[in-house]
């Protein structure tokens, strides 16, 4: 059978298995997200959830999810504790369903509580498995670190599982933002929290804006904007790609595009700050100014405040800065919802702590959210 009959058949009329991931702690954000688009979750568990469907399925969630930092395209499970067994599953995998003929790949394995420990004899036996495939069929696949095709294999209590990156660069990365100001959320992080605690019909107030994260995510929530459709995914790059069913899917999410259903107010007090997050905010209907949070006095009876604040080891602070925000918003902010992002060396004595707790750019965040 030739190559393209056999895509037909054996990649785009089948359901395949995509895992989402997610940092931990968010993963019932993530499926919550997923759910709300018509998608049965097959799979929960630390740090993401499965899906099932076929190609449209992937292409989908991919332009879609606010929250998953990557998606993987299972290909193959099974168990093994020789390297003998992996070759048996690997021989099994068709590679030409997914690789073009130069392609440039990478892998990267890990292992946990397995005979096969040795990641780097794994990887290594992998590439020599995966590049005779490619001198069998005369092709010239080569094996490259900064390729953004990797191979993901993970071996825990001796079963392995074998996935490709469909999505290549971060889902965070959504090629909306031009600059980053110091110490950003990720985009995806800020998304979760957003997701799961405002309302989008209450006014949001984003006074610590750096490089606007939270006001563009909040936007997007707003107008309804699917934060993949300015960017590419790897899947583009396989030779199975369906480019007429991303293209209509595209299209769908691109057409009757708005930007410009606001309610959202943008300030920091850094004169940087502001230009980022103006620069940033280009495509969206908002203006952020310069403004000292402590000399803030809300325009509306309620709304929703959400800060990131500054923290030790990225921005310095005077040592009772905290205690500080924690009056203002206890003086000027009543009937006012809030959401907080602080280090867990921090705390506010009035503010109720949640019980979310999430790493961002390696450092522990706790989450702060009630009404005043
Ligand atoms: C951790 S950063 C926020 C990062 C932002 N969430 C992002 O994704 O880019 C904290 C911000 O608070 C701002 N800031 C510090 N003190 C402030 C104050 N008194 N009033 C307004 N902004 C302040 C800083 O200039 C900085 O941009």
């Amino acid at each position: 059978m030739n190559t393209e009959r056999k895509i037909k058949q054996k990649i785009w009329s089948k359901e395949h298995t995509y895992f989402l991931i997610v940092q931990p702690g968010l993963e019932s954000i993530l499926r919550d997200e997923i759910t709300s688009f018509g998608y049965d979750i097959s799979k929960k568990i630390i740090g993401g959830i499965e899906v099932k469907g076929k190609l449209d399925v992937l292409y989908d969630i991919s332009l879609k999810t606010r929250v998953a930092t990557k998606i993987l395209f299972r290909l193959a499970h099974f168990k093994a504790t020789h390297l003998s067994e992996i070759k048996k599953a690997l021989n099994k995998v068709d590679f030409c369903l997914f690789w073009g003929k130069n392609t440039h790949f990478n892998i990267t394995v890990s292992s946990k509580s397995s005979k096969l420990y040795h990641t780097d004899m794994v990887k290594e036996f992998i590439a020599k498995e995966i590049l005779k495939f490619s001198q069998k069929n005369d092709f010239n696949y080569i094996m490259d670190k900064k390729s953004p095709e990797t191979l993901y294999v993970r071996i825990e209590n001796n079963e392995v599982t074998l996935s490709l990156d469909s999505s290549g660069d971060f889902l965070y990365k959504r090629n909306i933002k031009k600059k980053t100001s110091k110490a950003p959320v990720r985009e995806n992080i800020a998304a979760a929290l957003l997701l799961k605690y405002w309302d989008k019909n209450k006014l949001l107030l984003d006074p610590m804006c750096g490089s606007a994260t939270f006001s563009i995510e909040a936007s997007m929530i707003k107008n309804d904007i699917a934060p993949g459709i300015n960017r590419d995914f790897n899947f583009m790059n396989w030779v199975n790609f369906r480019e007429k069913t991303f293209s209509f899917l595209k299209n769908k999410y691109k057409n009757n595009l708005n930007y410009n259903v606001q309610s959202i107010q943008t300030s920091d007090i850094e004169d940087s700050s502001v230009a980022i997050a103006n620069e940033n905010l280009s495509l969206f209907n908002i203006k952020a100014e310069k403004k000292n949070f402590f000399d803030i006095i809300p325009s509306e009876k309620s709304g929703f405040i959400v800060m990131n604040l500054p923290y030790d080891k990225r921005i310095r602070v005077e040592m009772d800065f905290y205690k500080k925000v924690e009056n203002k918003l206890l003086k000027d902010f009543k009937n006012w919802e809030y959401l907080i992002l602080i280090s867990k060396n921090h705390k506010f004595n009035k503010l109720k702590k949640d019980k979310l707790r999430i790493k961002n750019g390696g450092i522990l965040l706790d989450i702060y959210h009630g009404i005043l």
